[in-house]
């Protein structure tokens, strides 16, 4: 048995993903483990051909294919998402077609379900066989259960790829928009006033998603500030080094423009588009890096405040995790996401009354000053930050620990003295029958009523 694996970190060989890896072909001697560090090596893979057709090789001589990555940005690091991109646009599917796939990432689960979810559909686009997949925190392996699991998982995928199994596929392929837009002559004339319009945006000269900020833009009266990502000449990607976690201050600070677009650009504005092009089933290699080098912040977000809407061309409605991404990363810290806005509504006035109306709804919004309340993505993403932050990321990350503690951001539902005297009273009164079968049957419902009926009382006696 022959295990491809495709690691993803871009510290390769010196990565918590490959101790998880050496982990495997340690306790599987009988199978033979051959790693590719392709995101350390993602500029070989690109330019060198030798190197590109032995990789090939590689994959055609396996049984099976281990994609081994580390989360991050709730996918995974951008030159991994690289990797698939070349794979698609060179066509080198044959190479996975048929082939066993194996998914196992490390992590602090946050968001590492969406990151699974677009790997998976790399497997789905490339006609793989999906066996399984693991989703190990990074603290697991050093746990008896955590290392139990890991040898599980790696006994099924073996054993799934032996017996050749099926699944049904999750995700579909993207298929290039034929639609053109073409964008009509009358748009709203919004005044912004002093408020400050930003559009971040990766449009290549062949899709509809230029047409589509121009639009968004031409409804203001004061023109935003389109801010194409290549004005940031990133040099690269977040490397996970971790040497920005004392003093937030990244290795490529001064190596390319990243730092000034977020600080000078990003912080102050009061309404922000981010636009993307998903040709390729997510956000671009680029953009991730561009979001991967907001981790020069830690866990603090550096994006909050803001009234945000999107705007995307090709692939949105086939990747529901991309929606999950951004209401999760966005909406934890106070922004507003006014809407999703996709191409793929094939009609270009109707696309033309979207823009505009999310536009109006921004100002709107913004004037009005209203943020709705978080949803699960958003409530979770904040408790989990939370619990990390508060044990072993707090220790690395203290800039992050003191901006949780000082902003009361941990809220834990215990630590409450009160809570606890009550909870003891109360449970001790209803261990007598007559006051449990009256609390259960009687008083409980009415009990939960009370606060809002005391807030509608106010409204009442108020209102003449
Ligand atoms: C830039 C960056 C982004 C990250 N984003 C996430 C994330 O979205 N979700 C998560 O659970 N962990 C995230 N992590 C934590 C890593 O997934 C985790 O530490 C992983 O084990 C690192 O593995 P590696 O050493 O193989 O790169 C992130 C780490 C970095 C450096």
């Amino acid at each position: 048995m022959k295990v491809l694996v495709f690691n993803g970190s871009p510290k390769g060989k010196t990565s918590i993903t490959q101790k998880h890896v050496e982990f495997f072909s340690m306790n599987f001697p009988e199978v033979e483990f051959r790693t590719v560090y392709i995101s350390k090596e993602i500029k070989k893979f690109e330019n060198s051909s030798e190197y590109k057709s032995e990789t090939l090789k590689f994959i055609d001589d396996s049984d099976l294919i281990l994609f081994a990555w580390p989360v991050y940005y709730m996918s995974v690091p951008a030159p991994y998402l690289r990797f698939f991109e070349i794979i698609q646009d060179l066509h080198l599917d044959k190479h996975f077609s048929g082939k066993s796939g194996a998914l196992f990432s490390t992590s602090i689960h946050f968001f590492d379900h969406t990151s699974h979810d677009y790997v998976r559909s790399m497997c789905d686009i490339l006609d793989m066989n999906f066996t399984c997949g693991l989703s190990a925190h990074m603290e697991d392996m050093t746990k008896t259960e955590g290392a139990a699991k890991m040898i599980g998982f790696m006994k099924k995928a073996i054993r799934l790829s032996k017996n050749n199994h099926r699944t049904p596929k999750q995700f579909e392929k993207i298929i290039s928009p034929e639609f053109r837009y073409n964008p009509g002559k009358a748009c709203t004339e919004i005044d912004s006033g002093e408020s400050s319009v930003v559009i971040l945006t990766d449009h290549g000269s062949d899709s509809n998603l230029g047409s589509m900020v121009e639009r968004f833009a031409g409804n203001f009266k004061f023109p935003p500030r389109i801010v194409h990502l290549r004005e940031a000449e990133l040099v690269s990607g977040c490397m996970g080094c971790l040497k920005c976690a004392g003093d937030q201050i990244c290795i490529f600070n001064n190596k390319d423009n990243h730092r000034k677009i977020v600080e000078e650009i990003i912080v102050p504005s009061d309404m922000l588009v981010i636009a993307a092009d998903l040709r390729h089933g997510y956000f671009s290699a680029e953009w991730q890096k561009f979001l991967t080098r907001l981790f020069y912040n830690g866990h603090v977000p550096l994006v909050k405040n803001k009234f945000m809407g999107f705007l995307f061309s090709g692939g949105f409605n086939k990747r529901p995790f991309i929606r999950e991404i951004f209401e999760g990363f966005l909406l934890h810290s106070d922004n507003s996401i006014l809407e999703f806005i996709s191409d793929e509504v094939n009609d270009s006035k109707l696309l033309d009354t979207m823009i505009d109306s999310m536009a109006v709804e921004m100002m709107n919004d913004f004037n009005e000053k209203y943020i709705p309340f978080m949803k699960f993505p958003a409530v979770g993403a904040h408790k989990l930050f939370r619990d990390e932050v508060y044990g072993r990321l707090g220790f690395v990350f203290e800039y992050d620990y003191k901006h949780f503690k000082s902003n009361k951001l941990f809220d834990f539902p215990t630590g409450k003295p009160h809570m606890s005297i009550l909870r003891f009273l109360l449970s001790s009164v209803l261990k007598i029958p007559p006051f449990r079968r009256r609390f259960y049957m009687k008083e409980m419902i009415p009990g939960m009523l009370r606060p809002y009926d005391k807030v509608l009382k106010k409204i009442k006696t108020k209102t003449p």
